[in-house]
């Protein structure tokens, strides 16, 4: 609004005592220059030495720029053929490794079963994965048939195994029940997992997002270069408890590994999706939101105006701003300030983030 340069770090405001953490949401209606933000964002914090991780990009806009920055990307998808295993130890001893296998199990039960695991599913689980962790590289396929044979001991877990078995024959075979194809590249500037190839399965997506995220715990503790991660559509990813379940288990970590998180959105009514108010899911939802220090709103629906100023504590002044913003351009709310702020995009930048183009007439 002052028409003077904005300059936003978050690990510089956070030092400066500025922030309470380096977390951030932003939300906005479609087509306003959200994930263009973003990408700014991510592109020239790594001219400053800091390093970005998209852990799930359900549209398949972050691969340019991962490629014209060096970035590693990783796609995802039924008949591509990169594989991940959610198992991988990353150099981790067996011991070291059960606990994140177990975890990562568990969730990818209760992601495909749609439901908690039961405690006798539990203990189904962990006697499976004992019996497979001894070998040097344990695959779901290995722990599905593990399962079985316990099983046929005893009657339990036998849901679990045919939810899981969509893992390794089912439509989502091929992705998660092998050795990993692709090594995670700890150095690379900016690593993108692209779930384009998903296509609109959300449940597929869920899943591919867990596993995911079990690479990006490994990504988290290594090293010390700040991290921006960031969640693009992550109204899309926020459906699923079990998810919602695993960010907020990763951003408590994020403060000891200096990771400052971004979670984009359409509106902060998303979050209903994530369950009932006062339901468990919806009180991480909220959580997740309340640990976002910097609040980024782009132009919103006249019909979100009171929850929005509700849910980030703007003013009635903030909010009455709202509805006429311009493209690129954002309310930026911070603990003791505010801004309102136009995205200037450099021409390289405008011709890489471009999402517009199936839109035009070209000649
Ligand atoms: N600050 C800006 N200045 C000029 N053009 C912009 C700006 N921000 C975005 N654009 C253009 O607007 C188009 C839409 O932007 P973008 O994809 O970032 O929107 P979005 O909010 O992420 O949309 P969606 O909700 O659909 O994901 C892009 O083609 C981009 O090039
Ligand atoms: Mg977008």
């Amino acid at each position: 609004m002052t028409g003077g340069p904005f300059c936003f770090d978050p690990w510089a405001l956070y030092t400066a005592g500025e922030l309470t953490n380096p977390n951030t949401v932003l939300a906005g209606v479609i087509g306003q220059g959200k994930s263009a933000l973003a990408k700014s964002l991510a592109v020239r914090a790594i001219a400053t030495g800091r390093r970005v991780y998209v852990p799930g990009d359900p549209k398949g806009e972050w691969s340019f720029v991962a490629e014209a920055v060096g970035g590693a990307v990783v796609r995802l998808g039924p008949g591509l053929p990169t594989r991940l295993n959610p198992l991988d130890a990353h150099g981790m001893g067996t011991a070291e490794a059960h606990g994140p296998r177990l975890r990562i199990l568990g969730a990818l039960g209760a992601l495909t079963l749609r439901r908690e695991l039961r405690p006798s599913e539990h203990e189904a689980m962990e006697a499976s994965l004992a019996a497979v962790e001894s070998h040097p590289e344990p695959t779901l396929s290995e722990i599905v048939d593990a399962l079985a044979v316990h099983t046929t001991l005893d009657g339990e877990g036998r849901d679990l195994e045919y939810a899981l078995r969509r893992l390794v024959r089912g439509d989502l075979a091929g992705m998660f029940d092998g050795t990993s194809t692709q090594r995670l590249d700890r150095a690379a500037p900016m690593t993108v997992l692209d779930l384009s190839g998903i296509g609109s399965d959300d449940d597929a997506l869920a899943v591919a997002m867990a596993c995911a995220s079990a690479w990006l715990e490994h990504a988290l503790v290594a090293g010390s270069a700040k991290r921006w991660v960031i969640y693009d559509e992550a109204w899309r990813l926020m459906r699923s408890v079990p998810l919602v379940r695993r960010m907020q288990a990763q951003w408590k970590l994020s403060r000891a590994y200096g990771i400052a998180n971004l979670l984009v959105l359409h509106r902060l009514s998303d979050l209903d999706a994530v369950g009932r108010a006062g339901s468990e899911a919806r009180a991480l939802a909220e959580g997740l939101l309340a640990d976002c220090s910097t609040r980024i709103v782009y132009r919103q629906e006249s019909d979100q105006l009171e929850p929005t100023r509700r849910a980030l504590g703007l003013s009635t002044a903030e909010r009455d701003i709202l509805t006429t913003l311009p493209r690129g351009t954002g309310l930026w709310k911070m603990p003791r300030r505010s801004h309102v702020v136009h995205h200037h995009l450099t021409a390289a930048e405008l011709a890489l983030f471009d999402t517009d183009a199936a839109m035009r007439d070209e000649p």
